[in-house]
């Protein structure tokens, strides 16, 4: 695991590293394939393989660059208290309650502070898997969340590429998510793929089909998600 201190977008005198003006093929997500590759968490990684600056939007929101305040730092902690100061106490942020679902914790957090309120948050857990009879073990994102009124700022692509790029550095290949239909468009512009067919997770009263859309993103160049049936073989995340 990485440094758990902040990442910042911004260098104190150096301007900031979030260019608004950046060509859409440079931002996070969206790079072309060739001279270059884009790796996890947003990172333009040379031919060479040195892994160049991430760029990150700077979009502004009164008056405020995301960047200029918005250093991703792994919390201690993300329990009821973190989600409320985070949605202002909505009981289901996310609209998956209808589901039915029980959902496992995850084991690592990173969040988003400005001006003292946390305001954004992403997690992890690593998450055992078995897809055409072959067990992996992948990263499970989950708890993606952004306040209220800091939506439409990039935040949410900040903590997904950061939860991403810790779980690269612990040795993992592949993340997974479960989302609503409408979520798809968020994370496909972050680099990810949907799963197509059944997804099967376990609950505490047996192995259910995953009535959610299952995406997955490569963590290192040159990862794919395995062909065949997809069962998690935990409580989904
Ligand atoms: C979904 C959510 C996390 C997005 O947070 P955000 O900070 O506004 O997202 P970002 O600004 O990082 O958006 C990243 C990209 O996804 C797009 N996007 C954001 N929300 C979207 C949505 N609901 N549907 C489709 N695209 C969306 C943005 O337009 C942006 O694309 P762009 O780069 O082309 O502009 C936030 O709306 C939220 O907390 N919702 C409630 C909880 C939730 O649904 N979490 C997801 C559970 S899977």
């Amino acid at each position: 695991m990485g440094s758990a201190g902040p990442r910042r977008h911004c260098r104190p005198g150096r301007g900031c590293r979030a260019r608004r003006d950046r060509p859409r093929h440079a931002l996070p997500g969206t790079g072309p394939r060739g001279a270059g590759t884009r790796g996890p968490a947003g990172r333009e990684h040379s031919a060479g393989g040195k892994v160049q600056e991430s760029f990150v939007r700077a979009r502004k929101l009164d008056g405020i660059p995301a960047c200029s305040a918005a250093p991703v730092t792994e919390l201690p902690r993300y329990a009821d208290a973190e989600r409320d100061e985070i949605s202002g106490g909505e009981p289901d942020p996310a609209g998956v309650a209808g589901t039915g679902l029980t959902w496992r914790s995850k084991e690592k957090h990173f969040g988003i502070r400005t001006r003292g309120r946390l305001v954004a948050h992403a997690g992890f857990v690593v998450v055992p898997v078995s897809v055409g009879g072959t067990r992996l073990q992948v990263a499970g994102l989950g708890g993606v969340l952004v306040a209220p009124d800091q939506r439409g700022r990039g935040l949410a692509q900040l903590v997904v590429t950061t939860a991403m790029e810790h779980a690269r550095e612990v040795g993992l290949q592949l993340g997974l998510l479960f989302c609503r239909p409408d979520r798809l468009p968020l994370y496909q512009r972050m680099g990810w793929s949907p799963l197509e067919g059944d997804v099967r997770v376990e609950q505490p009263t047996g192995t259910v089909t995953m009535p959610l859309r299952s995406m997955w993103t490569p963590l290192h160049d040159g990862a794919r998600w395995p062909s065949g049936p997809v069962h998690v073989l935990s409580l989904p995340m």
